[in-house]
């Protein structure tokens, strides 16, 4: 009760991405009255409307055209002709997903009395924010403002001819010559899609493999069919800048290690070299709050900051970038706040990259797994899965790493066509706990690729069925 006269909300959350509108949806639930203040015109951060709903609307619908325009489908009798390529139709529909989702998000807010606060948000103390013009105070507050892209020195973006991933998800025509900068998970979805609307895509990566932090052997195989598919990919290569004259650029690239440098002639250039944490203008020194070595906002195993009362969620958090990981913050940030127990098992967070095929993960690589000890691996390819041959979709593997002693699963790595919705049974199964042989034993159902699973966990003891 003398909270309630004290504070204008119990809970108050900045940013409305996946982190920030799940904690603030959570903590209503929990019956706490909640605010969240959003600076954009639209809920659901960068998830919702310039990041994993937009890019995986163009992914699909750039897929279907490749299938219709690749003559992929003749040899299963389906024949295409006069198929054409409609941008600002495939734009539209993008936009009209992003509309009906962010859109969802406002009727939640509205559904669980979630007050929108609309515009930016300053610290005035720990327990007071200046959010568009007005201070509001609350017991909790929590940070969630996501991340923005990593800027390149010496490499301006303008969104025309050299754009971040906003501006290479609304690009007016199809670029002839993409290059992008960086080999990570941005920098392969989006070049995926311009290279099958017909761009030829160069991306340039400054380690010696694409998709760093991802499974050894999974980060060759990625490599080996994205180039199958025409993409070239310059690993271990540097920029040393862009210059732009007109709509055109020139990506000055030497190799990372020193040598000869040469000069990619482009018509758009990517930057996708990583994201960093939002805190510009939150004024977190008027709270004390106390940032990371890079960056971000420094949090416990709960979440809490060094300042008590104000907590840290998603992006702007330390651990991995994603929509998910921020979710489950959201949701267990608030349980914390109302006093519960809220957990996120941060070994068990799966990542997918949703190029064609997708590229799935969960747990540890077979490197990192091997330097905390003996490990047992089990692998089985797609070309002996059944339902993958049938469907002449044989690209890629599943790999199971399991604790040598114990069976324990360590990490699951998929390349896969379905590899984004297979690797949930295995975030399911480290979750429970599980052994190799605990999969292994578990019924599948047949014809699926999801057997491709249950036969690499029979391989971690050596004995697969159809290989
Ligand atoms: P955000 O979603 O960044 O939301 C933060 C919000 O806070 C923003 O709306 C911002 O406007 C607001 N804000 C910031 N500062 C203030 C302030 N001072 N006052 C008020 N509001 C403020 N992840 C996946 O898991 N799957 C994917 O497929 C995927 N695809 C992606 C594709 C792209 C192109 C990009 C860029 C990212 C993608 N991600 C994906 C990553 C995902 O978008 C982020 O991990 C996720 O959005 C993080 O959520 P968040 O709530 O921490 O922050
Ligand atoms: P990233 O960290 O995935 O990849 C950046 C790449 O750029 C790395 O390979 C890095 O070695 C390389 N690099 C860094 N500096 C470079 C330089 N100067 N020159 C050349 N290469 C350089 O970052 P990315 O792709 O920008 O994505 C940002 C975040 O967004 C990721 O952390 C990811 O978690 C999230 N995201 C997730 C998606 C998904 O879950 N499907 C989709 C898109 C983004």
């Amino acid at each position: 009760m003398a909270d309630e006269q004290q504070y204008d909300y119990d809970v108050l959350v900045i940013g409305a991405g996946p982190g920030g509108y799940v904690a603030a949806i959570r903590a209503a639930q929990l019956g706490l009255r909640t605010a969240c203040a959003e600076s954009r015109e639209t809920l659901g951060g960068t998830c919702l409307n310039v990041g994993c709903i937009p890019s995986k609307a163009l992914l699909h619908a750039s897929e279907l055209y490749e299938e219709a325009t690749g003559g992929h489908l003749a040899k299963f009798g389906v024949n295409f002709q006069g198929v054409s390529l409609d941008l600002d139709q495939m734009h539209a529909e993008k936009a009209k997903a992003v509309k009906e989702l962010t859109g969802g998000i406002e009727f939640l807010f509205k559904k669980n009395k979630v007050t929108w606060l609309k515009g930016r948000a300053a610290f005035q103390d720990a327990h007071r924010v200046e959010v568009g013009g007005q201070v509001v105070t609350a017991k909790d507050i929590v940070i969630a403002t996501g991340s923005s892209v990593t800027p390149l020195p010496g490499v301006a973006i303008d969104q025309k001819v050299v754009v971040d991933s906003t501006g290479a998800l609304a690009l007016p025509k199809v670029p002839e010559h993409l290059v992008v900068i960086g080999g990570g998970v941005i920098g392969l979805e989006l070049g995926s899609v311009w290279r099958r609307l017909g761009a030829k895509v160069t991306v340039v990566e400054y380690l010696d493999q694409i998709l760093p932090g991802f499974d050894g052997e999974v980060r060759k195989e990625s490599a080996k069919l994205f180039k199958k598919q025409g993409m070239d990919l310059l690993t271990g290569t540097k920029v040393t800048g862009v210059t732009v004259e007109g709509d055109r650029a020139q990506v000055q690239v030497e190799p990372a290690a020193g040598g000869e440098a040469q000069v990619l002639a482009a018509d758009a250039v990517l930057v996708a070299i990583g994201r960093k944490p939002n805190i510009d203008g939150l004024n977190l020194e008027a709270a004390g709050v106390a940032l990371t070595e890079r960056g971000q906002v420094g949090i416990d195993h709960d979440f809490r900051t060094n300042v008590p009362g104000i907590w840290a969620i998603g992006d702007v958090a330390p651990g991995l970038m994603l929509a998910h990981k921020a979710e489950d913050e959201g949701v267990a940030v608030a349980e914390n706040i109302a006093g519960q127990t809220g957990i996120v098992n941060h070994d068990v967070i799966p990542s997918v990259v949703y190029t064609m095929p997708e590229i799935a993960g969960v747990g540890l690589s077979e490197e990192a797994a091997k330097a905390k000890g003996e490990v047992k691996v089990g692998k089985f390819p797609f070309m002996a899965n059944s339902r993958a041959k049938t469907n002449r979709d044989t690209d890629g593997f599943v790999k199971i790493i399991a604790d040598a002693n114990t069976d324990r699963v360590l990490g699951v790595w998929i390349v896969s066509s379905l590899a984004g919705t297979m690797i949930a049974q295995a975030a399911q199964a480290m979750e429970f706990g599980a052994t190799s042989e605990d999969i292994a034993y578990t019924c599948h159902a047949h014809p699926t690729h999801s057997e491709a699973v249950k036969e690499a966990a029979m391989a971690v003891q050596g004995k697969p069925i159809h290989i």
